[in-house]
């Protein structure tokens, strides 16, 4: 699907690559005091419902391997109007994937369940953020909402309603 004529990602396809980083697959069994119950799967289909709401598609992809991420994240180049990223533990140290980011050319929002500046000083350096348009956590699974609609909002508006 493409965009239509006057909006701001004119020509840019209406769908968005969702991609979670290491140790994400595990989410409703790891540390659930930091990272609550909800599975992956759970939060990638309130994920799915809010794009079918916004009417972009949406596709989702999860590896714990860094060349993985990072051959996924160059494969959105031209086809992918955004990537939501939560890049795990990579965010912190992942030269290769700021790289892919940068080498995608697709705009990217960086997303964090937890609020990882209330958490271990290395958790405070993100590698990826100067290439992301932004960045949102701090708010459980609904970062990936806030992630999904500013990413629509800057890079495809106005098809927010
Ligand atoms: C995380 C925060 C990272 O520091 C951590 O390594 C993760 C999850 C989050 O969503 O809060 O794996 O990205």
């Amino acid at each position: 699907m493409q965009a239509g004529p006057g909006s701001r990602g004119g020509g840019v396809a209406k769908h968005i690559a969702v991609v979670q980083g290491p140790n994400l697959n595990m989410l409703g069994k790891r540390e659930v005091g930091i990272y609550g119950g909800k599975t992956m799967d759970a939060i990638n289909a309130d994920v799915a419902a809010e794009a079918q709401r916004l009417g972009v598609s949406v596709e989702f992809f999860q590896s714990n391997g860094e060349g993985e991420l990072a051959t996924f994240i160059q494969q959105c180049r031209g086809r992918a109007g955004g990537i939501l990223l939560n890049a795990g533990a990579y965010t912190h140290y992942s030269v290769a994937l700021r790289d892919a980011i940068s080498s995608a050319e697709v705009p990217t929002v960086e997303v964090h369940i937890s609020n990882v500046y209330k958490r271990e000083a290395f958790r405070h350096v993100s590698l990826i953020a100067p290439v992301c348009i932004g960045q949102v956590c701090g708010f459980g699974p609904y970062s990936y909402i806030l992630g999904l609609r500013a990413l629509i909002e800057e890079r495809l508006d106005p098809w927010l309603p």
